[in-house]
């Protein structure tokens, strides 16, 4: 439990990545992370596209201009999910979980905007993805480039946004 609690403060995003590559069983160990993550009436409504192919990632990175980090990144898992009701807050959940699960790995993270973008459905048609299908987020992943980067950073004090019994 210690543990846990030490990799929900030690995760930061992460845009610059090493060129080692990711192991598809520890990508898998990310998106089995996901699928754990609590849904709306327990809907599961996620799919989740790990893409490692360098073309398309630069083409990810290029539609955008917060993503471009992407091309340099070994994998990006786009996470997507069916038009329910409370797909963001699903989708997100989902996300949360990649971006923690990689901290674990010691892989590092950064959540790429999906939803409300521009981009979104050309994200679809370059993985596939059908029109219908929300794009949540686009989680890059890699090791990091340098050297202890997993430390907690500047957050809101406790203090100052910690409120018992009344706001
Ligand atoms: C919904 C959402 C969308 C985000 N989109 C981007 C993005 O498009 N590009 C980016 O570089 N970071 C993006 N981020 C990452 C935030 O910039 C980052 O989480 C924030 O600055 C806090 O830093 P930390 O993740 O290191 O704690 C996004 C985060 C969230 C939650």
């Amino acid at each position: 439990m210690d543990n846990f609690l030490k990799f929900l403060k030690i995760r930061r995003s992460i845009r610059a990545f090493g060129k080692q590559s990711i192991s598809k069983k520890q990508l898998e160990k990310i998106v089995d992370a996901a699928r754990f993550a609590p849904t709306a009436r327990n809907l599961q409504p996620w799919e989740f596209v790990v893409v490692t192919d360098t073309h398309k990632l630069s083409q990810l990175a290029q539609l955008g201009e917060n993503g471009k980090f992407m091309e340099q990144a070994a994998a990006c898992i786009a996470v997507f999910s069916a038009d329910t009701k409370y797909f963001l807050e699903d989708g997100s959940a989902a996300t949360c979980n990649i971006l923690l699960a990689s901290t674990a790995l010691g892989i590092g993270s950064c959540w790429v905007a999906g939803d409300k973008k521009p981009y979104a459905q050309q994200v679809n048609t370059l993985l596939n993805a059908p029109p219908s299908m929300k794009l949540i987020s686009m989680v890059a992943l890699g090791y990091p480039l340098e050297k202890n980067v997993f430390k907690a950073i500047a957050k809101r004090e406790l203090k100052e946004l910690l409120h018992w019994e009344k706001f």
